[in-house]
């Protein structure tokens, strides 16, 4: 399985500080935020990557990771998102070639977790998986309504709600098999003008080629100022324990 982070955007939500960088290069911790995602595949045995990534910064990313080596990548790719918020589904659009018919482990560039998810990718076959997480704030997130019958059946996901049916949220993690490109290709921009990944979610669940998973450990993501707080001060504290 290859591997894809997705990195564009324009990081409104976090100027001042992203004026100067592309969010996700600005620290978490000890390390840029895309380090974090980066090693999320190399930990799952993913070793070709691609980062599609947009904005006035983008030439920042090879001044810091380089060719990827000193991750431990095979290979490391780069492409460009010409319309920097058209979407997470738009972002990932661009990976189609990359691919080359192969699955695709989907990270969002600014989610961090310490989750393992090694064993999901090697035991993935086809459709999609998504990684669910209870979150205290479900309004923030795309969210997972259950069947009311059958509690493990994701009917469908609402990307923000106002009434929030569970608290369940879909993380920033993403398995999908190689006919994403073409589920992508079927969608339309959502009422914000983006190309929305939770309608790609919805396709799989409309297909019954959708499963899910509760992501084990901690997860969050680092696009606000208080998310990106919450996230260094969990790996600060990890860091410091690790190592004492
Ligand atoms: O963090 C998990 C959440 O991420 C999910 O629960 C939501 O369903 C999903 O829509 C997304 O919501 P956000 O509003 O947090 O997404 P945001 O616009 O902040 O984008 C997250 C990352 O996706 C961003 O760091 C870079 C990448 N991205 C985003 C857009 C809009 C792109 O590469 N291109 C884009 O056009």
């Amino acid at each position: 399985m290859k591997g894809v982070i997705l990195a564009g955007g324009l990081g409104t939500r976090l100027y001042p500080l992203t004026y100067v960088t592309n969010k996700h290069l600005l620290p978490v911790y000890d390390q840029p935020m895309i380090y974090y995602p980066i090693k999320t595949l190399v930990k799952a045995g993913i070793t070709e990557i691609l980062i599609v990534t947009s904005g006035p910064h983008v030439g920042h990313f090879l001044g810091v990771l380089k060719n990827g080596k000193e991750f431990g990548l095979r290979h490391l790719e780069y492409a460009y998102q010409e319309k920097p918020d058209g979407g997470i589904a738009d972002a990932l659009s661009l990976a189609e070639s990359f691919a080359d018919g192969e699955s695709v482990a989907v990270i969002l560039g600014d989610n961090t977790t310490d989750a393992d998810i090694k064993e999901a990718v090697s035991d993935f076959k086809e459709g999609a998986m998504v990684f669910l997480k209870r979150v205290e704030d479900p309004k923030r997130f795309g969210i997972a309504v259950f069947d009311e019958e059958d509690k493990t059946k994701i009917i469908r996901i609402d990307e923000k709600p106002a009434n929030p049916q569970s608290d369940m949220a879909v993380t920033g993690l993403y398995l999908y098999d190689a006919s994403v490109f073409d589920c992508i290709k079927g969608i339309n921009p959502s009422a914000r003008g983006e190309l929305e990944i939770t309608d790609v979610n919805n396709k799989y669940i409309k297909n019954n080629s959708l499963r899910w998973a509760e992501l084990d450990g901690f997860w969050s993501d680092a696009g606000t100022f208080e998310s990106l707080y919450q996230a260094g001060k969990f790996w600060a504290d990890k860091t410091k324990k690790d190592t004492k």
